[in-house]
């Protein structure tokens, strides 16, 4: 009764309305060749596991010591046969199941050809950030990517206060740290980074992202819609707060988001919104990037460790994704960073009520 108790509860915590992190729903051709793989080798897994444990079960119970017996069963030592038969079956299917695996892993690793769309994913402690070089776009925490079109990803780790450099229009695009030659030294700041692995369960496989190295992951959504993803290896405090979303669009909403978000963030600011932008260019500015803002001294402002705020209201979610772009949310991360994330980098400058609101003022030009 216990045992069905403890079983049934097990069973039951797999179930959850709203479990969208599910590698058993693919939802793109390369999670479908995942799980196409992954079915067959657990049914040739489940009838070994049936077969080996009803036997084991079934000997202990039909051979076991029972009271006033004092005969000693022949006690037999090698079976040549059996010996045989048991190493070469175990052989036999493991070298079935490694034809389909190893194809598969040749496959899902080939860059593909094609129409493709290059993505660079640089991971941070604790948000992904996500550099369109062909198109010139800088962003974070949502990765967005048209329907039916392969998306490689180029995935990199990069430490704290490593400045992704902000595309500017027209000039040649300019190289991240995942986009270096093979050769040359890492950034010095890469040298802080640590590990971290990209997992959108219902596009693809996991991916780690090594520090000093570029590892490479296809993904690819046939349908509309938004796929949750985070990080999967333990990467310091934060590591459960490093999420992300795959915003997947139909190609023609995808160049519009495109058309978007290469457009420069709007420079018209009055009111509280401007007092917030003086706020920020002394403040946000040490690490937040905003294309075409200028310092006081007409300096561009660069991304300096945090993300690339230029459409900021563009995006559904920010703090890794944990949090949705509101007011509220907003006010309470830069008021206390670090009560909403442990460890955080994000300083807090230690700003008024009134500052908060004209920063959240100014971000809400962001669009
Ligand atoms: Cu990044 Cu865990």
């Amino acid at each position: 009764m216990v045992l069905g108790l403890v079983a049934l509860a097990l069973v039951a915590a797999a179930c959850a309305p709203n479990a969208t992190q599910s590698t058993l729903e693919p939802k793109g051709p390369y999670a479908q060749q995942s799980y196409d793989l992954f079915v067959p080798v657990f049914w040739v897994a489940a009838v070994i596991f049936i077969i080996v444990e009803g036997l084991l079960v079934l000997f202990v119970f039909r051979y076991r010591h029972r009271k006033n017996q004092t005969r000693i069963p022949p006690q037999v030592h090698g079976n040549t046969r059996l010996e045989i038969a048991w190493t070469i079956l175990p052989t036999l299917i493991l070298a079935g199941v490694a034809v389909p695996t190893i194809a598969t892993i040749w496959d899902l690793a080939a860059k593909p050809t094609g129409d493709v769309l290059e993505v660079n994913v640089l991971a941070h402690q604790w948000w992904w950030e996500f550099d369109y070089p062909d198109q010139r776009i800088l962003t974070a925490n949502e990765l967005h990517i048209p329907t039916g079109r392969p998306v490689y990803v180029t995935l990199c780790a990069v430490g704290f206060g490593y400045g992704t450099p902000v595309p500017s229009q027209g000039g040649p695009p300019a190289p991240s740290a995942c986009q270096g030659p093979p050769d040359s030294p890492p950034p010095a700041a890469i040298g802080a980074a640590v590990i971290h692995s990209f997992w959108v369960p219902e596009l693809a496989g996991t991916q780690d992202v090594v520090p000093g190295q570029t590892n490479h992951l296809t993904i690819q959504a046939d349908e509309p819609g938004v796929y949750e993803g985070q990080c999967k290896e333990f990467c310091g405090l934060s590591h459960a707060y490093m999420r992300f979303k795959v915003v997947a669009h139909t190609p023609e909403d995808f160049d519009r988001w495109v058309a978007e978000q290469q457009a420069p963030a709007s420079s018209a600011v009055a009111g509280p919104a401007q007092a917030g932008q003086a706020i920020f260019l002394q403040t946000c500015v040490a690490c937040h990037a905003v294309a075409g803002l200028e310092t006081a001294t007409g300096q561009p402002v660069l991304a300096n460790g945090g993300p690339n705020l230029t459409h900021l209201m563009s995006r559904g979610c920010f703090r890794g994704c944990t949090l949705a772009v509101t007011d509220g949310n907003l006010r309470r991360w830069i008021a206390d960073p670090r009560s909403v994330e442990a460890g955080s980098f994000m300083p807090d400058y230690g700003l008024s009520s009134e500052e908060i609101d004209q920063v959240v003022a100014f971000l809400n030009t962001l669009e």
